[in-house]
């Protein structure tokens, strides 16, 4: 048992997820709605669902943004960490996906505490500079875009603001520095700028869950 076989990290990653995530009828129902809705399988495993609650409950976030809904999935994790006052914002490119977005956070009870925008997140961020700062930031849409991205996210922040930044191991393609996959070129750009721009101080760790072999950066701004 000390490597980590597929089988076994499948099993940890089981163990973990039965005993500290538990199964969640909404959580459940969202992901069968996306599936059904021919939504790519995407979102976040259990446990890094869990994880951007608790970073969101640990912050004391009170307005978070989310920069790629998908089918809500961490969108429903991230609004059942807030107040009842709070807001998340998330942006979706795809209309498609932000209507059953919709319908799942609505079917999650948590509907009322969720903007969703409708539109490249690149355009979107812009529009939602002058209000009160994010407390968190999501970043979880197209790889090549990550450092615009980050730096919106700094922008909209403030000191104290956590980043989190979804994909960083890409199934371990991440560690090659000749690669020419827009993807991994993405996202190997925003880890540079977590470590030369001097708004942020950031880490990264792998993840090995239901998922596969990936990674997220935690990142904050300081
Ligand atoms: C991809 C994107 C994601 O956000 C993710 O969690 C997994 C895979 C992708 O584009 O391949
Ligand atoms: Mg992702």
């Amino acid at each position: 048992m000390s490597e980590p076989t597929e089988d076994a990290w499948q099993r940890v990653d089981r163990y973990f997820a039965d005993t500290l995530v538990g199964h969640d009828p909404a959580l459940q129902a969202a992901v069968a709605a996306q599936h059904a809705a021919g939504l790519p399988a995407i979102e976040v495993a259990p446990v890094n669902g869990k994880l951007l609650h608790l970073l969101a409950r640990m912050s004391g976030a009170r307005r978070v943004l989310e920069i790629g809904t998908l089918g809500a999935y961490s969108t429903i994790w991230l609004a059942r960490s807030l107040p009842a006052d709070g807001r998340v914002v998330t942006i979706e490119a795809e209309p498609h996906n932000a209507a059953v977005a919709r319908a799942n956070l609505d079917r999650a009870g948590v509907g009322e505490r969720v903007d969703i925008i409708v539109g490249r997140a690149a355009e979107v961020l812009p529009t939602l500079a002058g209000q009160d700062p994010f407390d968190l930031v999501f970043i979880d849409a197209d790889k090549e875009s990550n450092t615009i991205y980050l730096d919106w996210a700094a922008r909209l922040g403030r000191p104290g603001t956590v980043v989190v930044v979804d994909n960083v191991g890409r199934g371990g393609r991440v560690a090659d520095a000749d690669t020419t996959e827009p993807q991994v070129l993405g996202t190997r750009a925003g880890l540079q700028m977590l470590a030369d721009d001097p708004r942020f101080d950031a880490t990264a760790i792998q993840t090995l869950d239901a998922k596969g072999w990936d990674g997220v950066a935690i990142a904050l701004v300081v």
